[in-house]
């Protein structure tokens, strides 16, 4: 398909690359800093920050989720509004950086910021942002994308514009020495299902993007294999796996699937499920929901990611592969999180989708609410 590229996020990689926030945010910014519930504090990130910070005019705003809401955000945007900032740093994971974008666009709209995430207000501009990222996972360092909850309703909605790219990215591998594993692991199953949505729809003949989408899936496997945050390259290599697994160039010109991601957003929503578990949780029965469209792409991804021999079966054996690389992180791929009552929990999610107008989902539209339903109860363990 035809296709336009552009990511224009200049990335500083490696170690002690946090001091080059100091050249890379113009002198005469008036900045605020926004972070998460505090982890920063405790792995030296923002100590970095301050001393890099130290010539230029600067506050901050911290206390922002996972899964960021609408509500504390706005708190921000008054912020950057009241006090003419024009630079925003994020400090954090995707739900720092997701939450500096809303503040950002939001800040430079009379309306209310929510607008934005229902599609009434076209983001047309937004104040600079930077990011330090501390968690490789969503990609968000260098995308346009941004995903806000309104918890008052339990909306969990994404948008995305060209103008809330970050300006640049810092992307320090030291700084994952303090995630728990729970979080490094998310991290590595979100950057697979990110590549697997670009990936996993009809053969397109792209030879680079299939090739770069198979060589990622790959090295994500490879790293999960063989955990070792301690390992300066471990950390490095997925890193960088995660960001390029979402930065726009496996995705350009070819189908998108995303339909994983919605459906994995309304459980976060509703039941506060970590972002990647509900992907784990959905992928693999919708993949086997949609097996007819995707069956080529299975089998490309059996033999060219896990070695698999062919044979009639190789598309549902590329499922179960997935499974077990899910199982072997420890992340669930049925619904165990949800309450009691699991039937309760797919009408949930169904009504969900229905009000945000998800009724026809996936590369092919074909993931209707009907499928929906089919999908969410053979995942009901
Ligand atoms: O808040 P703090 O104290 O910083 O703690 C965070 C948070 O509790 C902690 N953490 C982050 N870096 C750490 C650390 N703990 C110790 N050491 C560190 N170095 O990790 C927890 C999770 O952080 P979060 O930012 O929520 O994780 P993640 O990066 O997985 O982001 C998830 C959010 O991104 C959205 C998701 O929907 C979710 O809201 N996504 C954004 C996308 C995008 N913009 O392109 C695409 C994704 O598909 C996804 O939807
Ligand atoms: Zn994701």
């Amino acid at each position: 398909m035809k296709f336009s590229f552009l990511n224009p996020t200049k990335i500083e990689f490696g170690q002690g690359q946090i001091a080059t926030i100091k050249t890379n945010i113009p002198k005469d910014s008036k900045v605020l800093v926004i972070y998460g519930g505090g982890s920063i504090k405790k792995n030296g990130v923002y100590d970095q920050v301050v001393t890099a910070l130290a010539g230029h005019d600067w506050q901050e705003f911290s206390g922002v989720e996972p899964n960021p809401t609408a509500e504390t955000l706005d708190k921000a945007v008054a912020i950057v509004k009241d006090q003419g900032i024009n630079f925003i740093l994020a400090v954090g994971g995707g739900s720092v950086i997701d939450g500096a974008k809303y503040v950002a666009a939001a800040a430079k709209y009379n309306g209310d910021g929510w607008d934005i995430l229902t599609g009434k207000h076209q983001v047309n501009d937004a104040v600079a942002i930077g990011a330090i990222l501390t968690i490789p996972a969503t990609g968000s360092e260098s995308n346009g994308a941004s995903v806000v909850t309104k918890a008052a309703t339990q909306d969990k909605l994404a948008f995305i514009s060209p103008l809330v790219f970050p300006k640049f990215a810092v992307m320090d591998p030291d700084v994952m020495k303090t995630l728990p594993q729970r979080q490094l692991a998310n991290g590595v199953v979100d950057a697979f299902v990110h590549t697997c949505e670009q990936y996993l729809t009809f053969p397109a003949n792209a030879m680079v993007q299939d090739a770069y989408a198979e060589s990622l899936l790959k090295i994500l496997t490879t790293l999960a294999s063989n955990f070792d945050k301690q390992d300066d390259s471990w950390r490095e290599n997925l890193m960088w796996a995660a960001n390029q697994a979402l930065n726009g160039l496996i995705g350009a010109g070819v189908a998108q699937d995303w339909a994983t991601h919605m459906i994995g957003h309304e459980l976060t929503a509703l039941y506060g499920v970590d972002h990647a578990r509900s992907l784990a949780i959905v992928q693999p029965s919708l993949l086997r929901n949609q097996m007819s469209y995707k069956k080529a792409k299975l089998e490309q991804m059996g033999r060219n990611v896990f070695g698999l021999s062919d044979g009639e079966d190789l598309a549902e054996r590329t499922v179960q592969a997935i499974e077990a690389f899910y199982h072997s992180l420890d992340v669930a791929t049925q619904l165990t999180e949800h309450g009691s009552d699991k039937n309760a929990a797919v009408e949930a999610v169904l009504n969900q989708l229905k009000k945000h107008g998800m009724v026809k989902i996936g590369e092919n539209q074909s993931i209707t609410l009907e499928q929906s339903k089919a999908i969410l109860e053979a995942a009901v363990a």
